[in-house]
């Protein structure tokens, strides 16, 4: 048994695909020292550089002394403390519908999708939708009919042929994409789910904190938060903490509460990090200059790679440089480190075969001329022996 283990592991290390994990001993804004070398972070969803600038701490301790550390049980038996009232609050507030905490952003795409969706429903989803999404359509037991990346014509075929025969449909996606930094038609996609008697499930992830006036997404940006049913954001990226909120109407919500095993079945979040959550929150909501600034730097490393500068999608704080070849990708991974900077190969099945890559992602808290370094020594290794 345990030589078959090995001989996995050794089939993994064959392909390249093999995981290790890497220590960070320090943080200091955007740089993490790893085995005693300070390396430019090129691979934290730190958007706004928060993670790392911890709120208030006197306010932490208060915390800590009126709840403790755990919250000793699910939310649903005596974990439900008061500062997640006040964390759902301040989102229907600012969202103006009701919201739900789930512990991780994991958590909150399993429980949308196994909560809303069943053997009798339909999920019509982009086919290169977060893992966390894939996996709530399998536990879901719904039917699932994915389309091309970000083709909505081939949606609308699947809507016409497939809707009809499920009673609930939903489409899913995310807004900005964690691995190609690129986003679908969100107002073409409302429509669509208007017309097809289909909610519109749309993951957040990495646009809350970098996109729209308040920091709500994507959705907000381009002015169709009110047709989206259910948004889901993490905590845990932009907004420096860590939880995921889902906000929905009531209706949806309570169902969630209901249904969500990833919500029922789950030591409910420490106080303190409900706490941070809000900070996180807050501080992204006001934080004009910092969403300017990321935006600003990604066109600026775009430009320095000789990527296309044009329009809203040059601002993605996430820039995917595609090598192909697994072992390119951890070749060109390896240089980099070499010289200063984090960027680990991103190798399948976290992405489609053959579509290795470094995805680039940046923070408020970096500087032009590291970006300039870095582009230098890419191009280097794009244009070299190995490409
Ligand atoms: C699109 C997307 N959704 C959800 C998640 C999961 O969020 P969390 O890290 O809060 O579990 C991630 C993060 O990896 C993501 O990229």
């Amino acid at each position: 048994m345990n030589e078959e283990i090995w001989r996995e592991l050794e089939e993994l290390e064959r392909k390249g695909r093999r995981r290790r994990l890497r220590t960070v001993e320090a943080r200091r804004g955007p740089w993490v020292r790893v085995s005693g070398r300070w390396l430019l972070n090129l691979s934290s969803n730190d958007y706004l550089g928060f993670s790392a600038e911890p709120p208030e701490i006197s306010a932490l301790a208060e915390i800590l002394e009126r709840f403790g550390l755990g919250a000793g049980a699910a939310r649903l038996l005596s974990g439900n403390h008061a500062l997640y009232a006040e964390l759902e609050e301040e989102l229907a507030r600012l969202y103006g519908r009701p919201a739900l905490i789930f512990s991780s952003g994991y958590l909150a795409n399993l429980g949308v999708l196994s909560g809303l969706c069943g053997r009798r429903d339909a999920i019509f989803s982009d086919k290169l939708v977060h893992a966390s999404l894939i996996d709530g359509m399998r536990l879901s037991g719904a039917a699932f009919y994915r389309y091309p990346h970000l083709d909505l014509e081939a949606l609308e075929g699947l809507l016409k042929k497939y809707r009809g025969k499920h009673r609930r449909a939903v489409i899913l996606t995310e807004s900005v994409f964690s691995m190609d930094g690129d986003f679908p038609d969100l107002s073409a996609l409302s429509e669509l789910s208007a017309r097809y008697e289909a909610l519109l499930v749309v993951d957040e992830a990495h646009a809350v904190g970098v996109f729209g006036e308040r920091s709500l997404g994507l959705s907000e940006e381009l002015g169709v938060l009110s047709r989206v049913d259910v948004l889901v954001g993490t905590f845990g990226k932009a907004l420096g903490s860590y939880g995921a909120f889902v906000v929905a109407r009531e209706e949806i919500r309570e169902l969630l509460v209901n249904r969500a095993r990833s919500f029922i079945f789950t030591t409910a979040l420490p106080a303190v990090v409900v706490a941070g959550a809000l900070a996180g929150l807050k501080r992204a909501v006001a934080a004009v200059d910092r969403r300017g600034r990321v935006r600003k730097l990604s066109r600026f490393l775009r430009k320095a790679l000789g990527l296309p500068t044009e329009g809203l999608s040059s601002e993605v704080p996430i820039v995917p440089v595609i090598l192909g070849e697994d072992r390119r990708a951890l070749s060109v991974s390896e240089r980099l480190y070499e010289a200063g900077f984090l960027a680990p190969a991103i190798r399948p099945p976290t992405v489609p075969e053959g579509t290795a890559r470094l995805r680039l992602s940046l923070s408020a808290t970096m500087e032009e001329h590291d970006l300039l370094r870095l582009a230098d020594h890419l191009k280097d290794e794009i244009c070299g022996p190995h490409s």
